[in-house]
């Protein structure tokens, strides 16, 4: 088997840019690539589990907040956790810790918690030796629920939406992610940023990689491909499938797959 697991957040704070759609291609790429992927659902609004086929994420057993919850207020090795089997679901190709909007109250539980931040690390630690990637889909904000997420991973992707101006929120974001390496997680490194809802023919496209492009300088890496604005992804989404397993010869599966194989070179 190949060596250690890596453990990559998707993380921007601003909304739309792509974080669950990447995640979920991302991962079943890799999958595909024959790589054994986890992937974790840190939203409240649960998109990644519902794309993972889960309909009625309000009903599931036990929650990624319940999981959060057990671990800060019991202590890992007081109170053992549940077996994996019940929190964690699979599909055959990947697997997934899923989320419903109970998660939102985590963030209220979690935080007069002493080292809160390190809640889902622990979750996760255990789980390492079992997958090649872990992958975590954020949701938009850097509360605490995100600082969780950048603190049990060792890689960041921003992915950013060349059709949304989000510079502002990247200085923030990377910002967070520096205090995180100083206080948190030494381990921490920004992988790079992935441009997502590309349409190459407009000025807008143009304006907003230029702009991009100057912010990372010759610092922060933008990986090659571009994923373009399709059609497919949201139909996709509306059959609950990653555009991979939905249409595998569609432009987008395509560029999903160089972009995981990028991921895979770029450790
Ligand atoms: N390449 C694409 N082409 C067209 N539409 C896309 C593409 N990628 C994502 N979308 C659509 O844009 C919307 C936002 O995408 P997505 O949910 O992945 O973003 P997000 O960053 O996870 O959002 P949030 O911040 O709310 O969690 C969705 O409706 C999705 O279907
Ligand atoms: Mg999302």
């Amino acid at each position: 088997m190949t060596g250690k697991c890596r453990i990559i957040a998707l993380a921007n704070q601003k909304g739309g840019t792509g974080k669950t759609t990447t995640t979920s291609n991302l991962g079943s790429a890799l999958a595909k690539n024959g790589k054994r992927v986890l992937l974790v659902d840190l939203d409240p609004q649960a998109n990644l589990s519902m794309s993972f086929g889960i309909d009625r994420p309000d009903e599931l057993k036990i929650s990624m907040n319940d999981m959060l919850t057990h671990i800060v207020k019991a202590g890992l090795s007081e109170t053992p956790l549940p077996n994996k089997d019940v929190y964690i679901l699979g599909n055959g190709k990947f697997d997934i810790i899923p989320s419903n909007n109970t998660l939102s109250i985590a963030e209220s539980n979690l935080r007069n918690e002493l080292g809160a931040e390190h809640t889902l690390s622990e979750l996760l630690e255990p789980l390492s030796q079992d997958y090649d990637y872990i992958i975590i889909d954020t949701s938009p904000s850097l509360g605490l629920l995100t600082i969780n997420a950048l603190t049990a991973c060792n890689e960041v992707i921003i992915p950013v939406s060349t059709q949304l101006w989000s510079i502002t929120g990247l200085v923030d974001l990377v910002e967070t992610v520096y205090k995180v390496k100083k206080k948190l997680n030494k381990q921490i490194n920004i992988t790079g940023i992935v441009l997502t809802m590309c349409d190459e023919r407009t000025l807008l496209y143009k304006k907003a990689s230029d702009l991009i492009r100057e912010f990372c300088e010759n610092k922060i890496r933008i990986f090659n491909t571009r994923i373009p604005s399709t059609v497919d992804v949201g139909k996709a989404n509306y059959v609950s499938k990653s555009v991979i397993d939905f249409n595998e010869g569609s432009k987008a599966a395509h560029a999903y797959k160089a972009f995981a194989d990028e991921v895979i070179t770029h450790g």
